[in-house]
């Protein structure tokens, strides 16, 4: 990574934060997106401490498409450049769909798949030009397995893996890879994130993201697959590893696990 420009959305905490130390440690150029100017001023200052040299911050909201081009063109009249997009900004989902309104299934959809699209369509012509790039994505387990209480991430996650499965075959002849990340649980702030039925925060961290993997440990699987250049990298512990393992041998057992636990939440 050392001397590549790596722009990583949802920079500014958990997931996209420690990704960003691990790429100052590595001599990466950075640019940070996210919508918390001063939370990317402080991941900003702490990755000097990191070894970072240059670093750009660059503010929006992801699903404010309008403004992408500008952001761009900010990343590109500084850098010249884009060698690795990493899209992880990102929000998550706590209500079952018999209570989550319509708005919130379009947010959550603006913010998880559109927005990740419309970015990646912007830089995709900048990688075409340079003959060379790598775009990758910071999916979940729950691309690859439905999980009650998020009916509308779980389709988010699900979408994202088609469509990073879909252009990965598409770009390869431009020498651009395409990398899919798919985390378990980690210790983050996307449960308390995480939007209720009526769009309003969910303000927990639930037990699951409590024993999650420590989020320094899982930015360094996520930099040592993005390294080796992997097309899927998988950052979770055993639990989930076992469900992604049964979901693919044994469906109707996972099917009926994911219904068990569904009967056992205690904030339906
Ligand atoms: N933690 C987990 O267990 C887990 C598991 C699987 C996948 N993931 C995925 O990992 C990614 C990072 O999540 P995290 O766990 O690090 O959670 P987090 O701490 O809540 O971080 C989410 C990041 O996304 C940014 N973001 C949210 N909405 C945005 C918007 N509209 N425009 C621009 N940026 C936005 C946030 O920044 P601002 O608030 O400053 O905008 C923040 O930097 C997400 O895609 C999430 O779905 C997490």
């Amino acid at each position: 990574m050392h001397n590549k420009v790596v722009w990583i959305t949802g920079a500014s905490a958990g997931i996209g934060e420690a990704v960003a130390y691990e790429m100052a440690a590595a001599g990466a150029r950075l640019a940070l997106s996210a919508r918390r100017t001063l939370e990317l001023e402080r991941v900003a200052d702490a990755a000097k401490a990191y070894g970072a040299g240059d670093i750009l911050i660059i503010p929006f909201d992801i699903t404010d498409e309008a403004k992408l081009p500008d952001m761009v063109r900010r990343v590109m009249d500084h850098y010249g450049r884009i060698d690795m997009l990493v899209n992880n900004a990102g929000i998550s989902q706590r209500a079952y769909c018999i209570d989550t309104d319509m708005h919130v299934y379009r947010k959550i959809f603006d913010i998880d798949v559109f927005g990740q699209i419309a970015l990646t369509k912007r830089v995709l012509p900048i990688m075409i030009t340079q003959k060379q790039g790598h775009i990758a994505v910071t999916a979940s387990v729950a691309g690859k397995i439905g999980v009650a209480s998020r009916t509308a991430y779980c389709a988010a996650k699900h979408a994202m893996m088609g469509f990073f499965d879909a252009l990965r075959a598409e770009v390869h002849q431009h020498n651009i890879k395409v990398t899919c990340i798919t985390p378990g649980f980690i210790k983050t702030a996307v449960s308390e994130n995480a939007l209720k039925g009526d769009g309003s925060r969910y303000a927990v961290m639930d037990d699951d993201i409590k024993s999650g993997m420590d989020v320094t440990k899982a930015a360094k699987i996520i930099m040592r697959g993005l390294a080796r250049g992997k097309k899927e990298i998988v950052v979770s512990q055993l639990p989930e590893q076992a469900a992604l393992f049964i979901k693919r041998f044994i469906p109707g057992l996972l099917f009926r696990v994911m219904e068990k636990k569904a009967e056992q939440e205690t904030f339906k």
